[in-house]
């Protein structure tokens, strides 16, 4: 076992997990003993950032959803060795925007692939490594739409451009997910002002240090 903690954040596209996160991070950095490190997937090191670029590449309409799928496991598995687990032996706590959640969601329930396929990929990658914690923030799927159209900021990537059934499967892969892992999935409602799903957050937070 590990001595850090693992928190990783999952959620439809626009639920805001990342803005939660720019606000909560002061505070957690306040009160954890260690190192409080952030990183995403996919990406989050070189190797993975140049897979990114190839996953969410708007010009890719071609790729296969078990090309997609692998693709986004390799980006996972270099991760995870080149930077997550050496933080987490550190002692630190490493905050992930994204990780096997977000298979099962979005290639999963989303793509409809097999869910034991990638159950058991995701396990192969990661060598059974899990979060301690999972935050999933829960949008609706028109709100969560609405929200990335009105975010002039955010570049727009491949999944976004998927059409809203997509998105609603996903959203009900989440949920179905947080139901069979209740322990450690925790939902929280971001459909809520920022400030609500911020307090909310911290408190699920809070209850588990
Ligand atoms: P990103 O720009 O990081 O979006 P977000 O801010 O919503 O996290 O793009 C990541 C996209 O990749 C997002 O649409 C979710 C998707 N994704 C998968 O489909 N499978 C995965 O395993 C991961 C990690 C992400």
């Amino acid at each position: 076992m590990s001595k850090g903690l693992l928190i990783s954040i999952e959620g439809p596209d626009g639920a805001g997990k990342t803005s939660v996160l720019k606000v909560l991070l002061p505070r957690l950095r306040e009160v954890y003993p260690a190192q409080v490190i952030t990183t995403r997937e996919p990406g989050g090191v070189a190797i993975a950032e140049q897979i990114r670029e190839v996953i969410l590449d708007i010009d890719n309409t071609a790729m296969d959803a078990k090309t997609e799928l692998l693709l986004y496991i390799a980006a996972r598995r270099q991760h995870l060795v080149e930077k997550v687990l050496p933080e987490l032996e550190n002692g630190n706590m490493v905050i992930m925007d994204r990780f096997i959640d977000s298979s099962v969601a979005y290639q999963g329930a989303g793509r409809g692939l097999d869910q034991d396929d990638v159950a058991w990929l995701n396990n192969y990658a990661t060598d059974g490594h899990k979060p301690d914690l999972t935050l999933l923030f829960d949008v609706d799927s028109e709100t969560g739409l609405a929200r990335i159209a009105a975010n002039g900021e955010r570049e727009v990537n491949r999944l976004d451009l998927e059409k809203l059934d997509m998105h609603q499967r996903v959203r009900q892969g989440y949920l179905d997910l947080a139901e069979a892992e209740p322990e450690r999935i925790k939902r929280i409602d971001a459909s809520q002002t920022l400030e609500e799903v911020v307090e909310d957050t911290w408190e699920i937070i809070k209850s588990y240090l």
